[in-house]
């Protein structure tokens, strides 16, 4: 057992926190055991001190494309289509090369560690053995994901075109070897309907069901997205439902990337799956997708995470895109009042932890029983004006960088310094 003392702050719910000032964190086999206003009785253990810091849980991103990370920050200049074929295509080709593939994972799980997310959705690329290495290095450092090897059969480059078969047997290779890990689990990864032919989205559904493994994709993302799925596949009805159809869902988490466009039928099938929509409001600004109907479609009883959806986005921080999201909902108001409302702070907070984590089990709160999956939070007050530490957790969301996160706790052990992102 081990204590930690500060300023504790986790969700308890969509619209509140649970706020202990000057109070203590017990942790004991890397799992919170209780919060104590005060030193607890039992206190003949070690005690870290960490002073008016916060002590929060670690981030949960729903959608990262890790093999995209050296793209970051960089070609902001097309929209989705010609942004794939242009740029992102031919960087993922580069995953075919197992050491160029290693080091850039080695310096995109760094770097997402340093950013303080300790839980992640991610997309690979077709390569199993890239994305083997991806989930081993995951499973040896604990830290929690679902990723999948990424299946796409048509409308593709030559050099990123698998073929059905090779598609099909490739990933059952990947989920048999990977589906007893402990914190890095498989998932399906259909890259999206516009890249995937009928017989391999339902071989993927008789995978799903064989090895009761969920799906991750991008649903509804643009317009261009959402027409083409239903071009291609009219008898389905709507972009979710092709995936319903295929068999794909209900047999794991089901993760639909960015679900802006969604159809009543989309949200219908979303719901009836328990599926995750996952908001990833940078990109949604560079590859000029639209907005989510964030507000409104919680209200319906979507679960929605946050994602950065590098290389979409620049930034690693979930911290910031918790920001982005309060601001975005303010666009989508003001552009269309109609049926749509503001997030507050403390709802957006709780969609990069508390909701995104419940995706892994029992991460992304510092509740009794959760793993002490958490950051410590500092250097981001101001001598000459008192914030509270909501305010202090707000504005580090808004401003914060790497540096304001002081220590980092995955399973209750102490993760010693990281690489940083430089490779
Ligand atoms: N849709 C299909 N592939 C991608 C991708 O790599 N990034 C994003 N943002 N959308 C996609
Ligand atoms: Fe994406």
């Amino acid at each position: 057992m081990e204590l930690f003392h500060g300023n504790i702050i986790t969700s308890k719910n969509r619209n509140e926190l649970s706020v202990w000032e000057d109070s203590y964190i017990a942790v004991d086999h890397g799992l919170v055991e209780g919060i104590y206003p005060q030193m607890p009785e039992f206190a003949d253990i070690p005690v870290t001190d960490y002073g008016e810091d916060l002590i929060i849980p670690a981030f949960s991103d729903l959608h990262v494309h890790a093999p995209q990370y050296p793209q970051r920050g960089t070609q902001m200049d097309l929209l989705l289509h010609d942004w794939l074929h242009q740029y992102t295509f031919p960087l993922e080709r580069r995953f075919e090369d197992p050491e160029f593939a290693r080091a850039a994972y080695d310096a995109f799980l760094d770097d997402m560690l340093e950013h303080g997310t300790m839980h992640a959705v991610i997309f690979g690329t077709i390569h199993r053995e890239a994305t083997g290495y991806l989930i081993e290095r995951m499973e040896r450092m604990g830290l929690y994901g679902l990723v999948g090897k990424v299946n796409m059969d048509m409308d593709s480059p030559d050099y990123l075109c698998e073929t059905t078969e090779d598609s099909l047997r490739e990933t059952e290779t990947f989920l048999e070897r990977y589906q007893s890990n402990r914190t890095a689990k498989p998932i399906l990864t259909p890259r999206f309907a516009p890249t995937c032919t009928w017989k391999l989205l339902k071989g993927l559904g008789t995978l799903g069901y064989k090895y009761q493994t969920g799906v991750q994709t991008h649903l509804v993302e643009s317009l261009w997205e959402a027409q083409q799925a239903k071009k291609l596949y009219p008898e389905c009805g709507c972009d979710t439902g092709i995936y319903e159809q295929a068999g794909l869902l209900g047999n794991g988490p089901v993760v639909g990337a960015h679900f802006i466009f969604p159809e009543d039928e989309d949200i219908r099938i979303m719901k009836k799956y328990g599926g995750y929509a996952v908001q990833c409001p940078d990109s949604t600004n560079n590859i000029l997708a639209g907005i989510m109907r964030t507000g409104a479609l919680a209200d319906e009883g979507i679960r929605i995470g946050l994602g950065s959806d590098i290389a979409g986005a620049s930034n690693l921080g979930i911290y910031s895109q918790i920001a982005r999201s309060v601001q975005l909902s303010k666009y989508k108001v003001f552009y269309e009042p109609e049926g749509n409302r503001t997030i507050s702070f403390e709802e957006a907070f709780y969609m990069g932890t508390k909701e995104g984590g419940a995706l892994f089990g029992k991460t992304g709160s510092l509740e009794p029983g959760y793993a002490f999956d958490a950051l410590v939070i500092g250097g981001i007050a101001d001598r000459f004006y008192k914030l509270s530490p909501v305010q202090l957790l707000e504005r580090f969301c808004y401003l914060g960088e790497t540096k304001h996160i002081r220590a980092r706790y995955l399973g209750g052990r102490k993760v010693c310094k990281t690489a940083g992102g430089t490779g």
